[in-house]
């Protein structure tokens, strides 16, 4: 359930990577993006959970906590809405458009033909449905037959047009990209394949925010050691590693990427040593990671970066779940969905082993970091997983902030 990957180098960043992402362009996204209303005009927290390190056996452990990047309630808010901009501006680049106003919806008559689609299992499609109603085109959203009623209202409720289909998220991209094939439609994909790449990488770029974010956040501290990185088709742990790498050079962090069992394409990528499919049903609680097939391009990065990979179940994840939501100690309380979670249960599935913990350098010396990379999306399975409403927990944490004022 984790293995090293042979092709991870701790070099400076390769020219080559610099080519598909680089922090200057990430650094670009993230100025642009900072006008859209539903971003958060804030840094979002990096939390120090001093309790959960010390019953874990490490130095340290933080959370950086994209719950609270957006009404939109995940860090795919920062990739789609990226994405879509940078389509706008190359289909009118006689236009000299002005992102500010883009983003702002100044641009919506001269978009009033345009439509998008796309494939999700719910996060990326909330993301494109709102970033495509705030610049004023239309957006058609394809479900696979997972995508809960509760996922599929959310992305609705941003006047996109859904389509339901019978199979699973790989045929839900097959799907999404013939329908723009017959329609003159444009696909916003999270995920890449052959010949397309432009858009995925865009959106990759994106989440580069987090870790420029990151590093602003821990200039006091000794740099974390490793940084665990949850795995769906790879986008997020490609943009986020990406920006660490290069600026962290040949210091970088140990990563180590975080996937159900059931949905391992990165993990068989990692065996095959190329972008591969996953070996399980791929269904999972971890709806955001339930991806059947690695996305080339992240592998891209992924297969010189990443320095183990691991799976984990469901159980794991809606432990996590709980255990973030209590608050060990004196930690701060914190609403973690099922995706969410996933890196922190990957940290606790290895503590738990010691042949894992050893063969990760996981130890008393560790300064671990991992991404809660979405609130509950899915308030009502939230409710049911923790046994409490994620509206209970942020009271908790509101609480608990308090009492750290006083
Ligand atoms: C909450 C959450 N975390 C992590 C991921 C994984 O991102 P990626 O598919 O880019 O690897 C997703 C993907 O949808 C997600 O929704």
């Amino acid at each position: 359930m984790l293995i090293s990957n042979p092709r991870a180098i701790h070099f400076a960043y390769p020219d080559t990577l610099r080519t598909i992402l680089n922090v200057e362009s990430a650094d670009q996204s993230r100025v642009w993006l900072s006008g859209w209303e539903l971003i958060s005009q804030q840094a979002t927290p990096l939390w120090e959970l001093t309790e959960a390190a010390s019953q874990l056996g490490i130095a340290r452990l933080c959370v950086k906590d994209e719950s609270f990047r957006s009404p939109l309630g995940s860090f795919k808010a920062l990739g789609a809405p990226i994405a879509l901009m940078r389509l706008v501006m190359r289909l009118w680049h006689a236009h000299d458009i002005e992102p500010q106003a883009l983003i702002e919806g100044r641009y919506a008559e001269m978009l009033a033909n345009l439509t998008v689609i796309s494939a999700t299992d719910g996060n990326h499609g909330k993301a494109l449905a709102a970033a495509a109603q705030s610049i004023g085109c239309h957006c058609v959203i394809v479900l696979h037959a997972n995508v809960s009623a509760e996922r599929e209202q959310a992305i609705a409720a941003y006047g996109a047009r859904i389509v339901r289909i019978a199979g699973n998220y790989d045929e839900s991209v097959a799907h999404a990209a013939t329908l723009a094939k017959n329609n003159g439609w444009h696909v916003v994909s999270d995920t890449s394949y052959d010949g397309y790449e432009a858009i995925p990488r865009d959106v990759m770029q994106g989440y580069g925010t987090i870790a420029a974010e990151i590093i602003e956040q821990s200039t006091d501290a000794p740099a974390f050691t490793h940084v665990f990185l949850q795995g769906g088709v790879g986008g997020l742990a490609a943009g986020v590693a990406s920006y660490l790498w290069e600026r962290g050079g040949a210091q970088r962090p140990r990563f180590i990427v975080v996937e159900p069992r059931q949905a391992d394409c990165l993990y068989q990528s990692a065996i095959a040593g190329h972008a591969a499919r996953a070996t399980g049903s791929v269904d999972s609680v971890m709806a955001g990671l339930a991806c059947g097939e690695t996305s080339p391009l992240a592998w891209k990065i992924l297969e010189q970066c990443i320095d183990d990979f691991m799976l984990i179940d469901d159980d794991d994840a809606v432990d996590a779940m709980r255990h973030l939501a209590k608050g060990a100690g004196d930690d701060a309380p914190l609403v973690a969905g099922e995706s969410g979670a996933a890196g922190f249960a990957g940290l606790c599935a290895l503590m738990r082993n010691d042949e894992f913990a050893r063969a990760a350098g996981l130890d008393r010396n560790a300064r671990v970091l991992v991404i809660n990379t979405e609130g509950a999306t899915a308030p009502a399975a939230y409710a049911q997983f923790v046994g409490e409403s994620a509206q209970a927990v942020a009271a908790r944490q509101q609480a608990w902030k308090q009492s750290c004022v006083r």
